[in-house]
């Protein structure tokens, strides 16, 4: 991905280093001890939705879908702008055969046929802000799911959320470094850009992050399609 591109910063951070550190600092430690979400539910909301023919936005190492179990013949693709993360989790998850797709969701996405579910785990904070300008991102994965499909995930809030104090000196230090672009974030604003692309929305929140199901994909509008 070029520099220069408005989703740079979300993802360029996920270097060999971060990737190998990842599972034990940011799953094991942050997520408890910062943002208050334990991490085996939300692996179990994981293993709940997985479709057959299954699309990970942002697969980081790959973690919460070698922790799901899928039976092996599962079809799975990752996507995500960041080489070194698709190299990563397409390793670990080997034994599936994983289709590895080099795009940024929030472009139109460049795959093969439509997906029974879709996650979009904790992508949506690294993404640009304001959280209207992430519809785009619902968007297009809600043009690749089947009519049944459904689109699940979690994402920390902004600084108007209730967030312990460790959690909101690390939101701050996070967007003022660019990794995360999610200060104006709200369980509201995402509902509302959710609604836009699904006809049923489920959401909760856990501690410092929202954790998100979407069924219903809508077709495009005449002025969406424009
Ligand atoms: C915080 S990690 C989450 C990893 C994993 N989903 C998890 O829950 O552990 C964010 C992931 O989103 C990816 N990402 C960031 N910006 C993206 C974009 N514009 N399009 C697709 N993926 C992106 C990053 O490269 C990274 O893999």
């Amino acid at each position: 991905m070029e520099r220069d591109d408005p989703a740079y910063k979300g993802q360029s951070g996920y270097n060999p280093f971060m990737l190998a550190i990842y599972d034990p600092w940011v799953l094991g430690f942050m997520s408890r001890a910062v943002w208050h979400l334990p991490i085996p539910p939300v692996v179990e909301r994981y293993r709940r939705n997985l479709g057959h023919r299954h699309l990970d936005v942002g697969p980081g190492t790959g973690y919460f879908i070698e922790k799901a179990a899928p039976p092996t013949d599962i079809e799975i693709s990752l996507l995500d702008p960041n080489p070194h993360v698709l190299h990563r989790a397409s390793k670990r998850l080997a034994a599936f055969h994983p289709t590895s797709v080099e795009a940024d969701v929030m472009k139109p996405l460049p795959v093969d046929g439509l997906f029974d579910s879709a996650a979009l785990n904790f992508v949506l904070h690294c993404l640009r802000g304001p959280i209207e300008n992430k519809t785009n991102s619902i968007r297009n994965i809600a043009d690749v799911l089947v009519p049944d499909g459904v689109l699940f995930g979690g994402t920390v809030l902004g600084i108007e959320e209730p967030h312990s104090k460790p959690a909101r000196a690390f939101l701050r230090a996070a967007n003022k470094q660019g990794g995360f672009d999610n200060l104006g974030d709200t369980a509201a604003g995402l509902r509302q850009i959710l609604s836009v692309s699904f006809s049923d929305v489920e959401l909760e929140t856990v501690g410092s992050a929202a954790l998100f199901t979407a069924t219903g994909p809508r077709p495009r509008t005449s002025s969406e399609r424009a």
